[in-house]
């Protein structure tokens, strides 16, 4: 969501912090700004739209060498210039970016109105400005840790003082902060991206910390004022500034990293010969695995439409009764949280706020819940404590796409493991885990060749309306299908289990409207193909995504796309590819902005 970057060191700190800024533009934003330590006074600049913009502004600002800087994705307030953050106290000798909500703003800005400030923004975020000016008396310290110790709500924060020329204050409490470590020089972000490019030595402020930067490091306290020990990590070496490497956008480049990036989730997890799976940071031992009476699956969006392959193929292969729970719906119905069970938190993000509130009212309950998370170090990573990474590298554009192909091998990973206790043979291990195996080789294969996708985009981009339609594994593909479609190419549609769609969505069916049908030859094939006829009878146009040299299926559907054959379990893994295509070419030929569509953040870290 909003991205924070912080320098201090030897350098001028402005170009340094609209490059972060320019790192961080992919988790959504709509307006950005800087602060600047001058010897006179702090300098901002602010811009709404891209940080472009803001670097147009700043060609000719001032060389301090310490600065903090922002890209907003507006909560309270509308995106201008006056909202963009930082924002100051009102002798404008403090400045502070924030990333997060105050909830109790209501309470504490009529209480400081009260006191005679006048805000100049509808932010939550000028609250802390006040708040830190209300008390301070020379000790910076003193004044952030009562301003976080007022606020209610989650935040990130990075406080520059004017008269604290060596030092960057910056606390957590729910958004995520990492601190580069460099030489005789730190730098703060929201996202490792802003900070691998000056060194890979980091720390992680981790919730209710607090910490003072200088050039020479860090130094973490509590919010209670307790000084404490701070671990610095290494970014992982494979871990390095995203570049388009010749696509034109990031989320071309991610479809197509997907061979890959399925490959290296199974390097050393599957064995086909043993016909078995291992997930060591699950910490989960046949006798554990055998104890799990049910699997739940906590997730977001796209995270959630994995979770729901997973507990299929969990049900399916395993026996073991298992769903998929929308996280946000989850945390907030006092949920029943079964001893006996074991909850999957699923997130590319490892940050998405409502997947957090959800893991820790399992855990508030005594629950078991190991995560299944891209991003190494993040927050669901650590609150969770155990489970699996993706090792899908970073995901830029905000539509997921290789983290969904991603997140469902690690889930058939961990059901296979889990299905080899239960009921299922050696032999039937080894078929599994060859499918596995083998996905990789068809997603290229699909890939050099994907078929009439432009046609298909011809059908749909001026529709009034487009129906996704899937049974049994299928469906959270028609769901997948659907929401990339709305975020990219911002195209009405919507997604059905197909045997439901005569009870209601087939009265928005009229000539010609598009009805995309995903019709592997499964288990559920017949039925699909029945589900066609039906709609082709109210004159609808059906592009079928169904496999290669199925000639009844290619025989029936108006536009027809073949994917290679492979097991049922695995095919949202290959039947998925087409329908992100479709949304790349839908939203290329709609002249939408592809990385970074309106409205939408890539790490959703508020309600
Ligand atoms: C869709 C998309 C979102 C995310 C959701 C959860 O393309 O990216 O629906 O899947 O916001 O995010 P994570 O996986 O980071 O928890």
């Amino acid at each position: 969501m909003c991205g924070i970057v912080g320098y201090v060191g030897p350098q001028p700190a402005l170009p340094i912090l609209v490059e972060g800024l320019r790192r961080l533009e992919y988790r959504g934003y709509d307006s950005a700004g800087v602060a600047v330590r001058t010897d006179d006074a702090i300098w901002v600049q602010k811009a709404v739209g891209r940080v472009s913009s803001l670097a147009a502004k700043t060609r000719l600002g001032p060389a301090g060498c310490i600065g903090i800087a922002h890209t907003r994705w507006a909560t309270h307030g509308g995106v201008t210039e006056a909202n963009a953050h930082p924002h100051l106290d009102e002798r404008a000798r403090i400045a502070v970016v924030h990333n997060g909500i105050i909830e109790n703003m209501s309470e504490l800005k009529r209480e400081l109105e009260q006191q005679g400030v006048v805000f100049k923004s509808e932010t939550d975020t000028e609250i802390f400005a006040h708040l830190i000016r209300s008390v301070y008396d020379g000790d910076p310290l003193q004044a952030v840790s009562y301003a976080v110790k007022r606020v209610r709500g989650t935040y990130g924060i990075a406080v520059m003082f004017q008269e604290h020329p060596e030092q960057l204050f910056v606390a957590r409490n729910g958004s995520p902060l990492v601190i580069g470590l460099g030489d005789g020089e730190t730098v703060v972000a929201s996202d490792p991206q802003a900070v691998v490019e000056h060194t890979r030595r980091v720390v992680y402020l981790k919730d209710r910390e607090l910490a003072i930067l200088t050039r020479d490091g860090v130094q973490v306290h509590s919010f209670d004022g307790r000084s404490l020990d701070s671990s610095i990590e290494m970014l992982e070496a494979d871990y390095k500034v995203a570049d388009k490497e010749g696509f034109p956008h990031f989320m071309l480049k991610e479809i197509h990293e997907q061979p890959r990036s399925i490959q290296r989730c199974q390097l050393g997890r599957i064995q086909v010969e043993d016909g078995n799976a291992r997930l060591g940071g699950m910490e989960l031992q046949p006798r554990d695995l055998v104890g799990i009476q049910r699997v739940i699956m906590l997730g977001c969006g796209t995270s959630y439409h994995a979770g729901m392959v997973g507990s299929m193929a969990i049900e399916a292969l395993a026996r073991v009764p298992s769903r998929a729970e929308i996280a946000s719906e989850f945390r907030h119905r006092h949920p029943i949280v079964p001893r006996e069970a074991l909850f999957v938190a699923i997130s590319q993000s490892g940050e998405t706020l409502d997947t957090l509130g959800a893991i820790q009212e399992v855990q508030l309950k005594g629950g078991d819940c190991v995560g299944v998370v891209n991003v190494v170090g993040s927050t669901i990573a650590r609150t969770c404590g155990r489970g699996t990474y993706l090792y899908s590298g970073p995901e830029v554009a905000v539509a997921s796409t290789k983290a969904f192909t991603s997140q469902i091998t690690a889930l058939l990973t961990f059901t296979l493991m889990l299905a080899r206790t239960r009921d299922l043979s050696y032999d039937k291990g080894q078929e599994v885990a060859q499918s596995l195996h083998d996905i990789p080789a068809k997603v290229a294969h699909y890939l050099e060749r994907p078929g009439p996708i432009d046609e298909a985009v011809e059908a749909i981009v001026d529709a009034r309306y487009v129906l996704f339609l899937g049974r049994g594994f299928s469906y959270p593909v028609a769901l997948e299908g659907a929401l990339k479609l709305k975020e990219i190419a911002y195209v009405p549609c919507e997604a059905y289990p197909a045997g439901e769609m005569k009870h209601g969505p087939i009265a928005m069916l009229e000539e010609g409207t598009p009805v995309i049908v995903i019709v592997p030859r499964d288990s559920q094939r017949e039925k699909a193909i029945s589900n066609i006829k039906e709609v082709q009878a109210r004159g609808a146009k059906v592009i079928a995504i169904h496999t290669e040299g199925d000639e009844l299926v290619q025989s029936i559907a108006d536009i027809s796309i073949e994917v290679p054959a492979c097991a049922e379990y695995v095919s949202p893994l290959i039947t998925v590819l087409p329908l992100q295509l479709i949304a790349y070419k839908a939203g290329l030929a709609l002249g939408r902005d592809i990385d970074k569509p309106r409205n939408l953040a890539k790490s959703v870290t508020v309600e």
